[in-house]
């Protein structure tokens, strides 16, 4: 019957087809709603090394801190010797028998383009090296960059490096500021230091490196792993795998051991846009870590601006960005916590931060029991390179905590820029935990603090009335230069 119908030009024919590809529509429907549900619920990329899961992880973890101090920096010995950063990269490389995942707003570890002595960009020609050498031992390099035409990458690309880009502008109008090291998921970096060879000489750079914390580097390997799906695309998908979700959280945080201390840790990461399912935001982070100080807070960051600037077709809007200006002042106001914040004076430092720096400071006028105190880092002005000696750390510690980043903290960053940051509470008392890392930290913290370098601008009526003179020029200047909060100015 259906051959006669099928054979004949029955008057049904156009009914029958129309039901045909209904059918066929929905079946494929069907077909591609389990195929996304396989896809989203199983492995499908097959790469999980040494079978590490959130079940066999390990959580008994041994941390150091890393630091780059430049050569003429003269900073007073703190007693506590630190691993130098170089030497936290090669101990990582050596390590590695898998793999090696790096994330880096910048790729020039060889100057170049630039005129430097050989002896300062030693160290980042030899890590250059180091990860040219990965193939021959059989490791896998992947690494995920917003940069679109780094000679660098094309190098390592061709020695076997998985690259895979990131158009931040497409994404958020943001940079990509993220900096981390994932070693076999099982040990990690996060820190202020690019793969640029600065990083490695002239720019004072703080980091942590964990070592056997394979829970920890799991959860930032989500982070990895978030970014490494947007490759190429210009939208971030609104349905993602499961393997991006977050293990860990602010209301969830790992419990582990730092070198036998009992400690709690997660990641966070920023902008919103990045923040796949039950991943805390990196001021959320911050705003926990302000809360649960009891008696100080240092921070160390380069910029301190509570700002957004969004430009769109060639407009700019600003915005007061009060999330982590108002977390301070609760906490020197209502709680009586003692906030030190060391922000560096250079040539890219916005002339609206002296003024919302000053704001803070003056909330304790007539307080007795408040503190908030500003100091600038500054080092001797290089007229050729601005970033020589920079402060470049972005970090904040407390009596019971720690919170280490990638953003400085500029508004601007948290909301468009991609970052990761680490939060570490220590679980018990500092006379039961003994030296932390918190000790080691709050140290380097002081020793900055209280070096030459360290000025406390209304002490300096010269620095101040420099800074007026900046200002002045600054908002004379801005209609002209509107989307370039950060563009460098002539002192
Ligand atoms: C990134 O995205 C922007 C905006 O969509 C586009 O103009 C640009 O060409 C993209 N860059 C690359 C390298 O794909
Ligand atoms: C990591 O754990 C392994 C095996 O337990 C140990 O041999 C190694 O020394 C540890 N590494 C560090 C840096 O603590
Ligand atoms: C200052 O505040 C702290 C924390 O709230 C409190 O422990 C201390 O007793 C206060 N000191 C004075 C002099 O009020
Ligand atoms: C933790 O232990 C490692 C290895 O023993 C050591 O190098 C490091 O300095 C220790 N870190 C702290 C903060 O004590």
């Amino acid at each position: 019957m259906s051959a006669a119908l099928m054979a004949g030009p029955a008057p049904q024919e156009p009914l029958k087809t129309q039901q045909k590809c209904i059918a066929i529509f929905a079946l494929l429907c069907c077909f591609s709603v389990l195929v996304a549900l396989i896809f989203s619920s199983v492995e499908i990329w097959g790469d999980v090394e040494d079978g590490i899961t959130e079940e066999n992880c390990c959580s008994d973890c041994s941390i150091e801190l890393v630091e780059n101090i430049p050569d003429d920096l003269f900073l007073p010995k703190d007693g506590r010797p630190h691993l130098p950063l170089s030497a936290g990269f090669h101990i990582l490389l050596d390590q590695a028998k898998h793999s090696v995942e790096v994330v880096s707003p910048a790729w020039s570890l060889n100057p170049w383009d630039l005129e430097t002595t050989p002896s300062t960009a030693k160290q980042g020609q030899l890590l250059f090296q180091r990860l040219l050498s990965l193939k021959s031992r059989g490791v896998k390099l992947k690494i995920a960059s917003s940069l679109t035409n780094s000679a660098e990458l094309k190098t390592l690309a061709a020695h076997n490096a998985e690259v895979r880009f990131i158009n931040m502008t497409a994404l958020t109008r943001g940079e990509l500021h993220s900096s981390f090291w994932i070693v076999d998921r099982k040990h990690i970096y996060i820190g202020s230091a690019d793969m640029d060879w600065r990083s490695l000489s002239k720019r004072k750079e703080l980091g942590l490196v964990l070592y056997n914390c394979s829970c920890l580097a799991l959860d930032l390997h989500r982070v990895f792993l978030f970014y490494w799906q947007l490759h190429d695309k210009d939208y971030i998908p609104s349905i993602w795998s499961k393997r991006v979700t977050a293990l860990y959280g602010r209301h969830d945080a790992l419990e582990l051991q730092l070198n036998s201390t009992e400690a709690s840790a997660y990641v966070s990461t920023s902008p919103e846009l990045f923040c796949s399912k039950d991943r805390t935001r990196d001021v959320d982070a911050i705003y926990q870590v302000i809360q649960s100080a009891k008696t100080f807070i240092f921070i160390s960051v380069t910029d301190y601006l509570p700002l957004v600037s969004r430009s769109f077709r060639g407009t700019t809007s600003t915005r007061y960005w009060s999330h982590i200006d108002e977390m301070i002042r609760e906490a020197v106001v209502l709680r009586g916590i003692k906030v030190h914040l060391l922000i560096s004076f250079w040539k890219k430092t916005h002339p609206l931060t002296f003024n919302f720096v000053t704001s803070l400071k003056s909330l304790c006028m007539q307080l007795h029991n408040c503190s908030f105190e500003v100091r600038f880092f500054s080092h001797k002005e290089q007229k050729e390179d601005v970033e020589h000696g920079l402060n470049h750390n972005k970090y904040m510690v407390t009596d019971n905590g720690l919170y280490i980043g990638n953003h400085d903290w500029v508004g601007s960053d948290f909301a468009m820029s991609a970052g990761v940051g680490l939060v570490v509470k220590m679980t018990n008392s500092p006379t039961d935990r003994g030296v932390t890392i918190l000790e080691y930290v709050k140290a380097a913290f002081e020793r900055d603090w209280r070096s030459r370098y360290a000025k406390d601008l209304q002490v300096n009526r010269d620095q101040q009335g420099k800074y007026r003179h900046l200002l002045q020029k600054r908002i004379h200047m801005e209609p002209k230069e509107e989307n370039k909060w950060n563009d460098p100015l002539p002192l």
